[in-house]
């Protein structure tokens, strides 16, 4: 089957990036993304591109060039539906906040909603793709749903796993280690799998295109993230040691990594790692394990979370012993509140329990990021529920300048890696601070015997204070 027409459910950080990628590369196939979010669409159909919701270097240059041609969106998702050939599911899978499996599993409300929507809609046969990351047999409960509510079409899942990482998204989809594909053995299975490997074959070569069962590409995923958060509780492990012993954890990873077993890549120690994905698809895959029985297992992966929860902790509890044991009423100022550099999504970024933590101490949180909004900042700590909205509003104040959130401060925690923190004028603003001028760089960004020469008491991840 040639494909000419395809749709996306969800205009997020998947859904977004992903399909304004396959716009580009394949201008001959119509590309519709569609969210039930109003305002998510108004922003990404906004005039000017610089407004789209979702920040990726390179990102908002593919939406100008292919928007309008062949990449669309809208609310309309029945239509979007109707008209598709194939029908790529992005909707967000967060985990379960009530009911069994709380707290772990994966919850598929949303999922199941879009699958009900096209068993609805659909009048031709469609093939739907799975791309949000899933518990293992999802595709199975997404095909008992289509065959058993639909209209007598025929319907072929298939699974492709997104594997880019935020703020590199657009070089990870124009230039993938891999595409994975996963469908059923069965002639029709393996005739929407070579349709959907055609799309991707417009600018990635054969040999990266991988297929195989269902199963198998469902698991690679939760493995594959399993396995990257491993390198750096891993290595956040090791940071702990070297605080203690005088070992310099970034010469450790320096001389592991050279090791080309275990390779140089994601050893970087940091104040833990956050994101959508990381501790999600862990959980998931915790819960998966324990649903077997398979009690080692699940606690094997478990402790991966459990030492990144760690690591949050000690970052918090570190400032505090550090600042003599008090920081009610002492402005800390962090650098950064996303969960990485180059992207303005702040899900399950450190930088929330690292201030959730100083907040219980009373302290008095400044933060300046250059990408994530004073909404979404408070937002995060609301989320949590650890004291009322006011409380909230009263210890934390965001600032839209650097030196501004600096002045004045105890202490400045560094929580995301943004390079233009390395460019700060960093004498001007030990001036401002009170003395001694605390830094605690969460991710080892910063240069600490400039920082020491300057006056600065400059504390790093992993290695002796200076
Ligand atoms: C991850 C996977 O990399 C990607 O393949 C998958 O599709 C989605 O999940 P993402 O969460 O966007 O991508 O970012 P990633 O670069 O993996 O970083 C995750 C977290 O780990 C960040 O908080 C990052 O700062 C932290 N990290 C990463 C470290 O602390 N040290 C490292 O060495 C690498
Ligand atoms: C190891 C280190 O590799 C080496 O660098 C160090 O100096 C000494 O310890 P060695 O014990 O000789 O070397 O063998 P290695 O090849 O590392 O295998 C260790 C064990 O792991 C073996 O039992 C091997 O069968 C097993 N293994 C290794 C696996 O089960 N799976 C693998 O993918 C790799
Ligand atoms: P991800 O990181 O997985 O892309 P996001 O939360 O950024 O997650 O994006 C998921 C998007 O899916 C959200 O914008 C949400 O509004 C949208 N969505 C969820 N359920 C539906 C649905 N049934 N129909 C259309 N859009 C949906």
């Amino acid at each position: 089957m040639k494909i000419n027409t395809i749709c996306c459910i969800g205009a997020g950080y998947v859904g977004g990036p992903t399909m304004a990628v396959i716009a580009k590369m394949c201008p001959h196939i119509k590309v519709i993304v569609v969210d039930l979010n109003a305002s998510r669409i108004a922003a990404w159909n906004d005039d000017n591109v610089n407004n789209i919701p979702i920040y990726e270097p390179g990102l908002s240059e593919i939406v100008a060039e292919a928007r309008g041609r062949n990449l669309f969106f809208s609310t309309d998702v029945e239509n979007a539906i109707s008209e598709a050939q194939m029908i790529f599911i992005s909707v967000n899978t967060p985990t379960k906040t009530y009911g069994s499996g709380k707290g772990m599993a994966a919850d598929l409300k949303y999922i199941e909603l879009c699958a009900r929507q096209i068993a609805k809609v659909a009048v031709n046969d469609k093939i739907v793709v799975e791309k949000s990351t899933l518990p293992v047999r999802t595709a199975e409960a997404i095909k008992n749903i289509l065959d058993n509510t639909g209209n007598g079409v025929k319907f072929q899942i298939l699974s492709n796993p997104e594997f880019l990482a935020e703020g590199t998204a657009v070089q990870d989809l124009l230039n993938p280690d891999r595409v994975l594909i996963g469908g059923d053995t069965t002639v029709e299975g393996e005739e929407a799998i070579a349709a959907l490997a055609a799309i991707y074959g417009n600018w990635i070569s054969e040999d990266r295109i991988l297929k195989t069962n269902v199963w198998s590409s469902e698991l690679s995923k939760l493995s594959a993230n399993a396995f990257l958060a491993q390198r750096v509780s891993s290595i956040n492990a090791l940071s702990e040691l070297c605080e203690k012993t005088g070992a310099d954890v970034n010469e450790v990873a320096r001389a592991i990594g050279m090791d080309s077993r275990i390779g140089s890549k994601f050893l970087k120690s940091s104040v833990g790692f956050g994101g959508s994905c990381f501790q999600k698809d862990i959980l998931n895959l915790v819960y998966i394990a324990k649903s077997y029985g398979l009690t080692e297992v699940a606690d094997y992966w478990e402790q991966v979370i459990i030492m990144n929860d760690h690591q949050k902790r000690r970052f918090a509890n570190n400032i505090v012993k550090t600042l003599y044991n008090t920081v009610s009423a002492k402005k800390i100022t962090f650098l950064g509140w996303a969960f990485k550099k180059d992207t303005n999504d702040t899900r399950e970024s450190a930088a929330i329990y690292v201030a959730n933590d100083l907040l219980n101490e009373q302290a008095n949180i400044a933060v300046y990021d250059p990408k994530v909004t004073e909404k979404q900042i408070l937002f995060d700590l609301d989320y949590l529920h650890s004291r009322t909205e006011a409380e909230n509003r009263d210890g934390v104040e965001v600032f839209e300048d650097p030196y501004e959130a600096c002045k004045d401060a105890h202490a400045i925690a560094i929580l995301t890696e943004w390079d233009v923190f390395k460019t700060y004028d960093w004498e001007k603003i030990y001036e401002q601070m009170h003395k001694p001028a605390f830094i605690f760089d969460g991710r080892n960004l910063l240069d600490g015997e400039m920082l020491s020469r300057i006056g600065f008491k400059y504390q790093s991840i992993g290695s002796a204070k200076k």
